[in-house]
């Protein structure tokens, strides 16, 4: 949980910062779209293009208030991904479609994605540059980090470019020991350089933020919680090749 939170909020300070930033939901429940445009379930988007990749990458980017900041939703092909196709099979249009994103002069693409590793969302990492995992700080959800490492490793024999990034923790709730310790425990489990400082609270803002289509620096009391987001930002830019190309994907 709180995947996409991170993903729209960590675009955002992308973009805030001056980077071109293009948020892209893979997820086929559509969140990302759901929360920020709320036409877009009628919006053609992600899954439309894999299922027809002539589709001009243009009609699919939702531009936002903030020049630097654009989004793909997830759109109306979703049940695309039911049609089969194995693993790897849509790698080639992914790999189109970022092809695409970059020729539009985007600076950084961020993917959000469903959890796990197989169908759409292991195409998309396979297709990547760097990944990184929003990971929830409680008991059981740590305890799954070690195999998705693992199966991250296996991924990367098939895309030897992708980086992972790390595990960031999130959805820390202070008051709560179980929440906290996980977090302890996360970080006592994994080397230093796999878990990102910044942590991310439990913090009814995210709530009011998604309830309102807004990223949470919006808010008028959002500016400490942008504030963590910056910070990660921070540690992501030191972690990335400077190289361009960028491409960020979330579990
Ligand atoms: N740090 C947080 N503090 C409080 N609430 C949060 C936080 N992060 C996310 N939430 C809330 O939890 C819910 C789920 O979050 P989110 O959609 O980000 O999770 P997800 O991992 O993307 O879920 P899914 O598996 O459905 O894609 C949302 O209502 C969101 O507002
Ligand atoms: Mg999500």
């Amino acid at each position: 949980m709180g995947k996409t939170t991170v993903s729209i909020n960590l675009a955002h300070s992308f973009a805030r910062a001056g980077v071109k930033t293009l948020l892209v939901d893979a997820d086929p429940q559509g969140s990302v779209g759901l929360s920020l445009t709320r036409q877009s379930r009628l919006l053609a988007g992600f899954y439309d293009y894999l299922a027809d990749p002539k589709i001009p990458l243009e009609r699919l980017i939702v531009p936002t208030r903030l020049k630097t900041f654009s989004l793909v939703p997830s759109g109306q092909g979703s049940d695309y991904e039911a049609g089969g196709g194995g693993m790897g099979a849509h790698i080639a249009r992914i790999k189109a479609f970022l092809a695409g994103v970059s020729a539009q002069g985007f600076d950084l693409c961020l993917i959000d994605t469903a959890a796990g590793l197989f169908g759409i969302s292991g195409d998309v990492i396979s297709s990547s540059d760097a990944i990184m995992i929003p990971q929830q700080s409680e008991p059981l959800g740590i305890r799954s980090v070690p195999k998705l490492l693992e199966g991250l490793q296996r991924l990367r024999v098939m895309n030897p470019r992708l980086s992972v990034l790390g595990v960031c923790l999130t959805m820390v709730q202070e008051d709560l020991v179980e929440s906290t310790g996980a977090a302890v425990a996360l970080r006592q489990l994994l080397p230093p350089a796999m878990v990102f400082r910044a942590q991310i609270p439990r913090d009814g803002l995210f709530v009011r933020a998604s309830a309102r289509g807004l990223p949470v620096g919006v808010l008028e009391d959002g500016a400490h919680a942008q504030g963590i987001f910056d910070s990660l930002r921070a540690e992501i830019e030191t972690k990335l090749q400077p190289n361009g190309g960028i491409r960020t994907t979330h579990l």
